[in-house]
């Protein structure tokens, strides 16, 4: 299949935000006494916040009202929020810059495919709002990774059909909600080596658009 469009997951491939939800977490968890180590934190990729509460809650030893719930994500969010103040263009990833620029002269549309309902203040931090030809987030979703709700979102917004989409995720709900809206799916960092990923890699410094090129046939939409 040809392909027309990358959409690009966020936390965790295009910035460094992965590490500022697990530090958000661990805060709350700390303070609330519940167990929270980073290979439970593995789990929360891609997964919007409230499931993410309640996997976290799994080794909680009691139960907790919905409005403690609330509480508890909102303060998650808060501690989240403090360490994106200090977000620039520095902590955009290694090798992006450089693919989104070969995507660009390929005339491919680019997105971003995000669970996060902080996108458009991480994307405005990092000075890359006017990149992206379409943004589709968790603000403009119901069900969150491993649906495919969110890469449909951004197929329909860039106007390509979803068959001619390639996906970046570094989470394996990710892949997974690729895989079920029938995109094709690169996969880094965590999700690297997913039998479900078409081309993995440690991270996209690794990743060029030649090399893609070897395993997917650019054909921009026209017009
Ligand atoms: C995803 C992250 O991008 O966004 C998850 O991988 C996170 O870890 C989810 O829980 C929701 O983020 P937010 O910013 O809406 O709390
Ligand atoms: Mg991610």
């Amino acid at each position: 299949m040809r392909i027309a469009a990358v959409i690009f997951d966020l936390d965790g491939v295009i910035v460094s935000t992965d590490e500022f939800h697990y530090l958000g977490w661990k805060r709350m968890a700390d303070e609330e006494g519940i167990p929270f180590d980073r290979s439970m934190n593995e789990r929360l990729r891609g997964v919007s916040r409230m499931e993410s509460l309640e996997i976290i809650l799994e080794k909680a030893g009691r139960p907790y009202t919905d409005d403690e719930k609330k509480e508890l994500a909102g303060r998650k969010n808060n501690y989240y929020r403090q360490l994106l103040e200090n977000l620039s263009p520095a902590n955009i990833l290694p090798g992006v810059m450089g693919l989104l620029d070969g995507l660009r002269q390929e005339g491919v549309r680019i997105a971003v495919g995000s669970s996060s309902r902080n996108t458009p203040v991480i994307i405005e931090k990092i000075g890359l709002f006017h990149v992206f030809d379409a943004i589709a987030d968790g603000n403009g979703i119901v069900n969150s990774k491993p649906d495919p709700e969110v890469f449909l979102l951004a197929a329909q917004k860039l106007g390509v059909e979803p068959a001619r989409c390639l996906v970046v995720e570094d989470a394996e709900a990710g892949v997974i909600a690729a895989r079920a809206a029938g995109m094709r799916v690169v996969a880094v960092g965590s999700a690297a080596n997913s039998p479900q990923a078409d081309f993995s890699a440690d991270d996209l410094s690794e990743v060029t658009v030649s090399d893609l090129a070897d395993y997917f046939i650019w054909e921009p939409i026209k017009g």
